[in-house]
This record gives C-alpha cells, structure tokens and sequence, in this order.
C-alpha cells in the first residue's frame, strides 16, 4: 500500500475541524509527492473517519472534483517560486521574493497570492471578505480612514476596503502583481499604489495613516532577515498617526507559534507599538495568525 504519511496533520486537523477543507487540500497537494499519492491519501482519511470530520474531508473531495487543475496548479506555483528563490543572480532575499512572485503571478492571480484559493477566485473572494469582516467588526474599517497594505499583491483587499474607507495604498516589491493590482484597482479614484523597495515605506509621508495592514508579506520580511523586519516596523510606526494600528496576518511561516509570538511581543516593545492582539487564529476559510499592534505613546527604542 502507497504511504500516505506526507497527508496525516492536514487530514486530521481538517477532520477535529482545525482547517477547512480549501486549507487542508492546499496543505496536502503541497506535501504530496504526486496527485496519485494526494487522492489515496483522500480516499484512506475518508473510509478511517466518520460523522462531521468525515462530511468536511467529503467536501475537500468535492471540491477537488471541482477544481480538476489544482493539483497541478500547487505544484507549479511551488515549482516556479522556489525556483526564482534559488536564483543566486538576482541579488539579496527581497530581490529574489520579488522577482518569484513576478513569476507566480502569470501562473495563477489568485493562486499567486493566496495558494489556498486553489486558484478560484471564488473561494478568494470568500476568504477575503472573512477578512474585511473582522476587520469592521474590530471597527478599524471605516469611513475617514486613511489605510495602506504593505505587499498588497494583487490588490485583493485595495478593491474589497476602498468602498469602506477614504483611502488606501497598496505597497508591494513585485512589478507583476502591482500589474494585476493596477488593472482591478482600475477605476477606484481612492487607491493609490507604489513600489516598495521591500525595506521601508520612504518617500511616504510621516503620520499620514490610521491603519496599516501585512497581509501574507510579513514572513518575507522575516526570511529576509532582522534588519527588513526591524526597518520595516521602524518605519511603519512612522507612517503611522499616534494609536494608529497595525495588523499582521501571520509575521512568519516558521511554524512556530510560541516563537512568533515572543518574536513581536519583544519586537513591538522596542519599534514602540502595544500589543493587543497576539496570534490567534479567529478565521474559517483560512488559518491566518492576527497580530493586532497599536503605535504607543512611547517612541521606539534607540
Ligand atoms: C502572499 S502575497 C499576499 C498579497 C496580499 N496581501 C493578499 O493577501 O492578497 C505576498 C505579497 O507580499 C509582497 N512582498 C513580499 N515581501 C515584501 C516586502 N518586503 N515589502 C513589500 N511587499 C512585499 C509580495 O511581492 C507579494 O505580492
């Protein structure tokens, strides 16, 4: 019989209900070594389980039967992006992040920003509106305020938050997704997008926002190493009017949620933010950590 090691923490947590079936197909796809492998994996984690775990790894089957590329889709993604990451030629870490995701982005607009859409821009939009939910509903999306997305891709969220808010700039290193970004955010006079040189927010005003967001972005910073991160949060709490927040969506992909909580807790004490929230993960669609940062009264530390 194939071994099916490779699928045991994806199945089972989408079985106890931890991740949706899109996630735990993601996290599958991505660890399986070929679809032949991914669909007995399914099919042995269905005939083991029963009851709601078993109707939600069914669901992932449908889903699957739905989305016929995806598979294929996952591997290719990972395939052309680690392949830009590997490129010695292309000069420092931001360098290379940004010249992958200017090669993702031809491949799948959807899939390049958020693998778990499984390249479908339904099931995008259905993660970010959770997204946009939380975020009126902690009362930080509304109108009169003045907002930027640090790595806003494809400019998901700069369409999904324009109608709510006065503004929004989206800010990412990738030329390709400022590309797709530039044609969604086409016709929205309230949307503003910039190249980023992946290190800070400068020629951008001090004090000129009441939110920041870093959606998916913050762990490239992390990878690109302490120096991004620390220039990075310097910066945002510059850009940032006094208890402006700022709110990262998972801050690394290490997989080490005690780490990364200690990480920020220790980094917001020094870059002058208080920490209200500290990584939970309160979505359904996605397994997003929140990371709710306020800029204190306290300047940052020398
Ligand atoms: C996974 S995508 C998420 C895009 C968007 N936030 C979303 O959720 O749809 C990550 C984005 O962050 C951008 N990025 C990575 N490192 C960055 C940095 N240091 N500064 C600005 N953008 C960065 C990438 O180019 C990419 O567009």
């Amino acid at each position: 019989m194939m071994s099916t090691d490779f699928s045991r923490d994806a199945l089972a947590r989408c079985v106890a209900g931890a991740l949706a079936p899109n996630m735990a197909l993601f996290q599958l796809f991505s660890s399986a070594p070929s679809a032949e492998a991914a669909r007995c994996a399914l099919e042995q984690a269905i005939a083991a389980s029963q009851g709601e775990g078993r109707a939600r790894l069914l669901d992932a089957q449908s889903l699957w039967r739905d989305t016929p590329a995806a598979f294929e889709l996952i591997k290719a993604l990972d395939e052309h992006y680690f392949a830009q990451i590997a490129r010695a030629d292309h000069g420092d870490h931001i360098a290379r992040i940004a010249a992958a995701y200017d090669a993702i982005a031809a491949l799948s607009p959807s899939g390049s920003v958020a693998s778990y859409s499984l390249g479908r821009e339904d099931l995008l939009e259905k993660a970010t509106a959770e997204v946009v939910d939380h975020l009126r509903a902690e009362g930080l999306a509304h109108e009169g305020c003045e907002a930027i997305e640090i790595g806003c891709g494809i400019g998901r969220f700069l369409v999904a938050l324009s109608p709510l808010l006065s503004s929004i700039t989206g800010v990412d290193v990738s030329t390709k997704m400022l590309e797709h970004a530039r044609e969604r955010c086409a016709r929205l006079v309230n949307v503003e997008l910039v190249q980023g040189d992946g290190r800070g927010l400068r020629p951008l005003a001090d004090r000129r926002y009441d939110l920041a967001l870093a959606i998916d972005s913050f762990p490239h910073i992390v990878e690109a190493g302490d120096e991004a991160v620390l220039s990075n949060l310097f910066d945002i709490h510059r850009v940032l009017r006094p208890q402006g927040r700022f709110l990262i969506f998972n801050y690394s992909y290490r997989g080490d949620d005690a780490l990364d909580r200690r990480e920020l807790l220790r980094l917001a004490e020094r870059t002058g933010f208080d920490v209200r929230r500290c990584g939970d993960r309160p979505f359904r669609l996605w397994d997003g950590t929140v990371f709710d940062l306020a800029k204190a009264e306290r300047p940052p530390l020398p």
